[in-house]
């Protein structure tokens, strides 16, 4: 056992040890809280393991602190909040698992039991929390060794681990990605071999990895780990399908699968560069921006191979994979949806002459996204040829000065009609109709083209002009 200080300075430790101490059982801090003390990573969720009942620990230490503690009698735990952090106990299991589900069949055991049923070495740590070894680490299945050699391995045969809860296998993905570490080949051969079993979990607890995966800093290793042990085909196969190339008379096309992971780790680039913060949903997005393609692919020995319309019927997708997914079909889905309808708009400006009624119609149907989907946009722009790339990034940036310009001269971003449908009613004397709408998108039009300013005089003129082409004239 290896003396460890510092770790346990908040007087909850203390508290937990004398308390186990006096109702004659152990205690220990294990599992992510252990982990994250060697890594230096803050971490506010501590977790007890108790050789014997976890909830009678937590209630005996809330009643000495006077702190809430909230009790789940179905597994077994209780949570104690205490001076800003979260403390969950429970007592030490012998598990064996129910293979149609992940409901363990539990039974009180040791804590080396215990740490031989947890997920990985790394997160089977403890720190002993008794008087006389108090700090002292726990570590029967050499974890410490396994977090300085950056590796990820199952105290168990790794079949065994993941049938106990096939989530796992996505644990071990993104503990990798995020910690930038390797999963041993025993545990990645036992996944593909288990890959099947994630049809046992919920769509909500895989889509609760994803995110976590992609809000790390390099996400495409989590996805490409996930498809080279056949997780990804079970819950994502529309996005399986972007990978690989075709040739006919000796052309190919991108290999869609890794340019999008390669736009996906962009974005993240970007966004930290910018110093903005991770934004899940622009994320999603990068992951879905060309999910179209693969539906949209053609070859014409004229044109090569084209992708027309693949970001219609992109964004037609999202709804479909967002409900395959289980995930909420609400704003955040629509945005997901506007960006990859919107992908390519800001580049094809690029290639044209960038008149202002284009910058504003993209300002316009972008709105408050813009500068998400410029983003977006950016880390779109990959290729093997660094000349290439270099050259539409430095046209991409003429864009977004010339963006700036008319968006601060026009301000269409937050573009609302000047001319409302009650003003057009008042002034006319007349009740709702089709014509009220029509006069409104002219307005709207004529903005957008340039032909008039974004003002409410202009507006007003150029919407009394059409009115009376159409009969209509103020009324007094
Ligand atoms: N655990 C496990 N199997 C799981 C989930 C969790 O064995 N499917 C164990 C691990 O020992 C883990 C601990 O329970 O360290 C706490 O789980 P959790 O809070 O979900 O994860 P952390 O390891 O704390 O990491 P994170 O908060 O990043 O998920």
């Amino acid at each position: 056992m290896t003396k460890t200080e510092g770790y346990l300075d908040h007087a909850i430790f203390k508290l937990v040890g004398s308390t186990a101490r006096e109702l004659g059982v152990r205690a220990f801090v294990i599992g992510g809280y252990v982990r994250d003390c060697f890594l230096g990573i803050p971490n506010d969720d501590i977790d007890i393991v108790v050789e014997g009942s976890g909830i009678a620990l937590a209630e005996a230490v809330a009643a000495k602190c006077g702190a809430k503690v909230s009790v789940f009698r179905n597994f077994g735990t209780a949570m104690l909040k205490y001076k800003g952090i979260e403390v969950e106990f429970v007592g030490a299991r012998r598990e064996s698992y129910d293979r149609s589900s992940r409901k363990p069949v539990v039974e009180d055991g040791t804590l080396e039991e215990d740490q031989l049923r947890r997920d990985f070495t790394i997160n089977a740590m403890a720190f002993s929390l008794q008087e006389d070894d108090f700090g002292a680490l726990v570590d029967p299945f050499g974890g410490i060794k396994d977090l300085a050699a950056g590796i990820i391995r199952t105290p168990l045969d790794p079949e065994q681990t993941y049938s106990d809860d096939p989530l796992r296998m996505l644990r071990a993905i993104r503990f990798a990605t995020r910690l930038g570490f390797n999963i041993v080949p025993e545990s990645l051969d036992a996944m593909k071999r288990m890959a099947g079993r994630l049809k046992i979990l919920s769509r909500e607890r895989i889509v609760e990895e994803l995110d976590k995966m992609l809000l790390t800093k390099k996400p495409s290793t989590a996805f490409r780990l996930m498809d080279q042990t056949g997780l990804l085909e079970q819950f994502f196969p529309e996005l399986v399908r972007l990978k690989g190339t075709e040739t006919v008379d000796g052309k190919g096309h991108k290999e869609n699968f890794s340019h999008t992971l390669e736009v996906l780790d962009n974005v993240v680039l970007f966004e930290q560069e910018a110093g903005r913060e991770p934004n899940l949903w622009l994320h999603w997005a990068a992951l879905l921006h060309d999910i179209g393609k693969p539906v949209s692919k053609r070859y014409s020995p004229s044109l090569g191979w084209t992708f027309h319309g693949h970001e219609v019927v992109g964004a037609r997708m999202v709804p479909q994979i967002f409900k395959s997914l289980k995930m909420p079909l609400n704003e955040k889905m629509k945005y997901v949806q506007k960006l990859v309808a919107l992908h390519l708009r800001p580049i094809a400006l690029v290639d044209d002459q960038v008149t202002d009624s284009a910058v504003r119609r993209l300002l316009f149907d972008a709105g408050e996204d813009i500068e998400d989907l410029m983003i977006l946009c950016n880390a779109d722009i990959t290729s093997k040829n660094p000349a290439k790339v270099a050259r539409l990034r430095r046209n991409f940036e003429l864009v977004k000065e010339k963006m700036a310009e008319v968006e601060a001269k026009d301000e269409i971003r937050n573009w609302k009609n000047p001319i409302s449908g009650d003003y057009i009613m008042e002034l006319f004397g007349i009740e709702p109709c089709n014509t009220i709408g029509q006069l409104k998108e002219m307005v709207k039009e004529a903005i957008l083209d340039g032909v008039i300013p974004n003002t409410f005089e202009a507006a007003d003129a150029f919407m009394r002009e059409r009115a009376a082409e159409l009969g209509l004239y103020p009324h007094d």
